[in-house]
């Protein structure tokens, strides 16, 4: 198989903290590659190092079959960092013309593809308008463009959705299929397990500078997941806290509180759950407002090897 990227054994320390704790992976080209984990996780530092903006202590970096540090293989990648690199005195246009002039794109054709990108993404309206005027929503999706001018190879893209609308999160969900189905590499990191669920082929599950886990996430959820999981919405917050320390106490189950009266809880046949849950609530005298079988996701997963949420 090919790979877009390999990297083996990476170490990267910043003062006392280590970022990056001896991290490989292998991205195959052609691929979404899913960067999932929470804060401080070590996607954007796995990113900076993949995309050549900084150097691993340890380790190697092989990136389009050459060093992310040489210009002909970063001219190659498009990075969309997570902290983007736009001038507020410039209009859309400007800012999106400047990038296309570094990587010797011509005009016509810059013209073309921005066109093209901003009609997919929602943005032609404020092209012509300065970029300090732009929300955050704005300025996340012309830095998305802004790392695909120039047509490349391998697109990282560090959180491209967060704090987006559902709405324009979905179109920028269709700009990634649309690269993948064209061929491209992408590295995606983000924190929305649903994200990473719904376009990766791979995802790695990040967490405290390491990979604890990576594969396709349906394999992920079979080996790492519960076999089933209930949700139960309790009409109050305390009716929850009640349910939550007699089912963790006395059944030994796995619960965990997602709401305020959210409870998730982790079991192996819900047919025999469902019915002993609704008779302990009737029994307590605890109002159920929603109860819902459903199959395990990628916070699951987490849940399970860390004991932690993804999603805070
Ligand atoms: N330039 C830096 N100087 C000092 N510490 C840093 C620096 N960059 C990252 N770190 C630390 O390294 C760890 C990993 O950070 P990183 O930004 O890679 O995580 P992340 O997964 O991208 O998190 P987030 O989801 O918040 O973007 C954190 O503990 C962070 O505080
Ligand atoms: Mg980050």
């Amino acid at each position: 198989m090919d790979y877009a990227v390999i990297a083996e054994d990476i170490v990267k320390t910043y003062n006392s903290v280590r970022a990056l704790d001896d991290v490989s992976l292998r991205v195959p080209v052609g691929c979404v590659y899913g960067l999932l984990g929470p804060n401080g996780a070590g996607k954007s530092t796995l990113i900076s190092i993949i995309v050549g903006v900084s150097k691993p202590d340890k380790g190697k970096v092989m990136v389009l079959g050459g060093s992310p540090l040489s210009p002909g293989i970063r001219a190659r990648i498009g990075f969309q960092p997570q902290e983007h690199g736009l001038h507020p005195n410039l209009t859309g246009w400007e800012n999106l013309f400047f990038y296309a002039g570094i990587y010797g794109v011509s005009p016509r054709d810059a013209r073309d593809r921005i066109r093209e990108l901003a009609e997919k993404l929602g943005i032609t309206g404020y092209l012509d308008k300065p970029v300090r005027t732009y929300s955050g929503g704005l300025r996340q999706r012309l830095s998305i463009v802004a790392a695909l001018i120039h047509d490349p190879e391998l697109i990282v893209l560090d959180e491209p959705t967060t704090g987006l609308d559902p709405g324009i999160r979905k179109s920028v969900w269709g700009l990634i299929m649309d690269l993948r189905r064209s061929g491209k590499t992408v590295i995606l990191a983000t924190h929305y397990m649903e994200e990473a669920d719904k376009l990766s082929d791979e995802v790695a599950i990040m967490d405290k500078g390491r990979i604890i886990v990576s594969g396709s996430p349906e394999e992920l959820k079979s080996r790492y997941g519960p076999p089933a999981v209930i949700e139960v919405v309790l009409r109050e917050q305390s009716m929850a806290e009640k349910l939550e320390s007699y089912l963790a106490g006395n059944l030994g189950l796995q619960v965990n509180k997602t709401g305020a009266e959210t409870l998730r809880i982790h079991c192996r046949d819900p047919d025999q759950l469902v019915p002993e849950i609704t008779s302990t609530a009737y029994e307590l005298g605890l109002s159920i407002s929603v109860l819902r079988v459903l199959k395990p996701d990628l916070e699951d997963v987490f849940l399970k090897l860390t004991g932690r949420r993804l999603e805070g």
